[in-house]
């Protein structure tokens, strides 16, 4: 089978990213754009259109629309996803040799950044339930915790990077996080990826938006949490501990220098359709649904998590004895699609369609399910092994840039490693370059590995 005829595949219910549902909540005016002849919109950068980095053009007006309109100083479009955004604003936030503090749950282009730019990583453990399997949103005391271990004269900290929401929706409060930080005149990046949503939506008791607090820098991806195409994301500034030509300079290194004109008008019309008042009451409409949803599946005792995200349903399959994997196997083969099994979890996105048929599909396929699978009393995810503050055995560029060689992990006790090790969804690295395999990280890949078919037996590259 093609790409192109896969792509057109049936399924009964699409509960993954991106969002928009397979095209059933794009905005309506870029689906209108859509129904042209195939391809008459793929233009190149002509001068009225420009590009995100020109002062003037359609792409600018839009930018500084946007950028009025919710206080930031300025955005970026962006049509590498967040990680390219976030890698542009990690580059524009610390030079080669300077280091930039971090939760250990960062995503995989923050290490891959590092790694390429030998910008040092310091990692700060983030609580973690052994319950879920899933990190915690971090509190303001256990930040200042954290400052008070770190030694800021040892090293150059040139900014800190905080996630929130997770990729299952755990929301932080962020502005007393911001002010620790700013207290020491960091400059904070917020990977907001899964929150883009927030900022239309305050009124609905919702996290507060990242950019609403004192963030410098905010990524969110919207294609996972509004309703942009694939690839399509956005990059807000605020403040003055950022350097605009830093900036501008790391997004111009990054980029392509063909952006795609459909991607940049998904970028202005998923964020335009949210300003609309007609599309906001539908979409809102929907958030409150998807608070029902959830409502109603745990009166039917349904194990579900609860998370500040309400279009992330967290199914915790671990509760019946199930692991997220082989339940996203059984959803998959009745035609209901996931997006993020884990060991004692199984996460579902809504999006921004209307699901009033979700509920009893889930239902009747969860029932049976239960009805169906081997039980297992032995499902246990190891506590993780992080100290408070840690950072790899050897500079992440040194080690990228190591020779290594490819063992099986089963092999790798006590070796350095020169790999990334990472499972994706949700690309939260488990093990960066240059850390050393010890028997608590070794203990704890290998229980991360269980059910997880993308990481049995495999090979790793040490130095
Ligand atoms: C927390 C987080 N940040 C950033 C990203 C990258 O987003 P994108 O797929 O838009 O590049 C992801 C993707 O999974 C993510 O989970």
């Amino acid at each position: 089978m093609s790409i192109s005829s896969f792509l057109t595949k049936k399924f009964l219910k699409s509960l993954f990213f991106p969002a928009h549902n397979r095209g059933a909540a794009l905005p309506k005016k870029f689906v209108k754009l859509l129904k042209n002849p195939p391809g008459y919109w793929d233009l190149p950068e002509l001068p009225e259109i420009g590009s995100t980095l020109c002062q003037s053009g359609l792409i600018a007006n839009s930018q500084r629309e946007f950028s009025e309109k919710f206080g930031a100083k300025g955005c970026y479009f962006g049509v590498n996803g967040a990680s390219g955004l976030i890698q542009s604003a990690i580059i524009a936030m610390a030079n080669p040799g300077e280091t930039i503090l971090m939760p250990r749950n960062v995503h995989i282009s923050v290490i891959k950044t590092c790694a390429m730019q030998n910008i040092n990583p310091i990692f700060f453990d983030v609580e973690f339930s052994k319950e879920t399997g899933h990190y915690k949103p971090i509190t303001k005391i256990w930040l200042e915790n954290v400052f008070k271990k770190l030694d800021f004269d040892k090293n150059k900290i040139v900014g800190v990077i905080l996630v929130s929401p997770s990729y299952h929706g755990y929301a932080e409060d962020l502005d007393p996080l911001i002010d620790i930080c700013h207290q020491k005149n960091l400059p904070v990046l917020v990977d907001e990826a899964h929150g883009s949503y927030f900022l239309f939506c305050k009124n609905l008791n919702l996290p507060k938006p990242a950019l609403s607090s004192n963030a410098d820098l905010v990524v969110n991806s919207l294609h996972k949490s509004l309703n942009g195409l694939t690839q399509t994301a956005i990059l807000w500034y605020k403040g003055n501990r950022i350097n605009e030509r830093n900036l501008i300079k790391s997004i111009d290194l990054l980029q392509t220098t063909s952006p795609s004109s459909l991607l940049l008008s998904s970028c202005e019309e998923s964020i335009k359709d949210w300003l609309n008042k007609k599309s906001l009451s539908k979409y809102q409409k929907r958030i409150l649904e998807a608070k029902n949803i959830y409502k109603k599946l745990i009166e039917k005792n349904i194990p579900l998590i609860e998370t500040q995200d309400p279009l992330k349903i967290v199914l915790n399959t671990s509760k019946a004895g199930i692991d997220g994997f082989t339940a996203d196997n059984f959803f998959y083969r009745n035609g209901l699609i996931a997006e993020l099994p884990e060991m004692m979890t199984l996460t579902f996105c809504l999006g921004f369609a209307d699901q009033k048929d979700f509920l009893n599909l889930f239902e009747k396929l969860w029932n049976k399910l239960l009805l169906n699978s081997k039980k297992s009393n032995s499902l246990e995810v190891l506590q993780s092994p992080f100290e408070l503050i840690q950072a790899p055995e050897i500079e992440i560029g040194i080690a990228w840039r190591s020779e290594t060689r490819s063992i099986p992990f089963s092999q790798s006790l006590n070796k350095i490693s020169g790999d990334i090790i990472c499972p994706y969804p949700p690309g939260i690295p488990l093990l960066v370059p240059g850390e050393k395999i010890d028997i608590d990280r070794f203990n704890w890949i290998n229980n991360q590995s269980l059910c997880n078919k993308d990481l049995v037996n495999f090979n790793i590259r040490v130095i």
